[in-house]
């Protein structure tokens, strides 16, 4: 039986073991799927480790994407676009490193949120790793525009150049609305709200956090000034389909799997 992984720490709550299950499942694919956790200072050791042992992949999480990034052999495009790899695949003593972040969170928002970003303004709240994972998959839907705006503008500077858009500080924002805006801070887990304008949102936009599994401050915020929310159990999902199509060859159906875990 085929064996692959998901390595993080901690991992303990991951669900992408249960997500590839179905996945496998529903494909009629004979395969396991496990959590490890990757001691903090040796996330190379652990994969080699699995690899040798006769892993065929693996899905990597925080904190170790751009040290995934480092030890894949060859990258996609995207990867090295995020400078991140969350997909390694292991063949012929190769090391494969591709991110299907960015590609989860589009085809959430084509296949389960009716949202196409082609000719969209869209913003992108945050600049560390989870916003590098999507920017470039967003760009090459053709969005109106795309902003980065970050706590530490120069970071969004920076991150938006990688994506050939524009960026700034939070105070850039004044004035400005979109139809879509993601959040990909880490202010949610604080409980915090990144300090967006009262008039950010377009009549009918969209709201999206990256986070799932609890109501944000973020998607409070949206709600009060007439905005449609998603949560990020849906990019979740998404990507994981994306890793499986790499490794297996089939795309598995991503709506029941959604269903399933929102029922949980
Ligand atoms: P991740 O991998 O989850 O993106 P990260 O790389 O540590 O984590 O990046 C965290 C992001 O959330 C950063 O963009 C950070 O802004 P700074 O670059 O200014 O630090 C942002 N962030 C964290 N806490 C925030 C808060 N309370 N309000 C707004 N932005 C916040």
């Amino acid at each position: 039986t085929d064996r692959y992984a998901v390595f993080g720490n901690p991992i303990s709550h991951s669900k992408s073991p249960l997500i590839h299950a179905e996945f496998a499942r529903q494909t009629g694919q004979e395969l396991v799927y496990e959590a490890i956790e990757a001691p903090m200072d040796d996330f190379r050791g652990a994969v080699l480790a699995f690899r040798d042992a006769g892993g065929r992949g693996a899905n990597v999480t925080v904190p170790f994407k751009e040290q995934a990034y480092l030890l894949a052999g060859e990258r996609s495009e995207r990867a090295d676009a995020a400078g991140a790899v969350n997909t390694l695949t292991f063949a012929d003593g190769e090391i494969w490193g591709d991110n299907t972040d960015g590609a989860g969170l589009v085809n959430d928002l084509l296949n389960n949120l009716d949202f196409d970003p082609a000719g969209q303004r869209i913003l992108l709240l945050g600049a560390g790793g989870a916003a590098r994972g999507v920017g470039l998959p967003l760009m090459e839907r053709e969005p109106a525009e795309l902003f980065v705006a970050n706590r530490t503008a120069y970071k969004a500077r920076e991150l938006s150049a990688r994506f050939d858009c524009y960026g700034g500080g939070f105070e850039a924002l004044e004035g400005r609305r979109f139809d879509l805006v993601i959040n990909a801070t880490a202010a949610s887990l604080a409980g915090d709200l990144p300090p967006l304008p009262e008039d950010i949102f377009m009549r009918g936009a969209l709201a999206y956090d990256m986070m799932y599994g609890r109501d944000t401050p973020f998607l409070a915020f949206a709600r009060a000034h007439g905005a449609r929310t998603a949560d990020g159990l849906g990019m979740l999902v998404e990507q994981a389909a994306e890793a499986f199509a790499i490794w297996r060859g089939v795309r598995p159906q991503t709506a029941p799997v959604i269903a399933m875990l929102r029922n949980a």
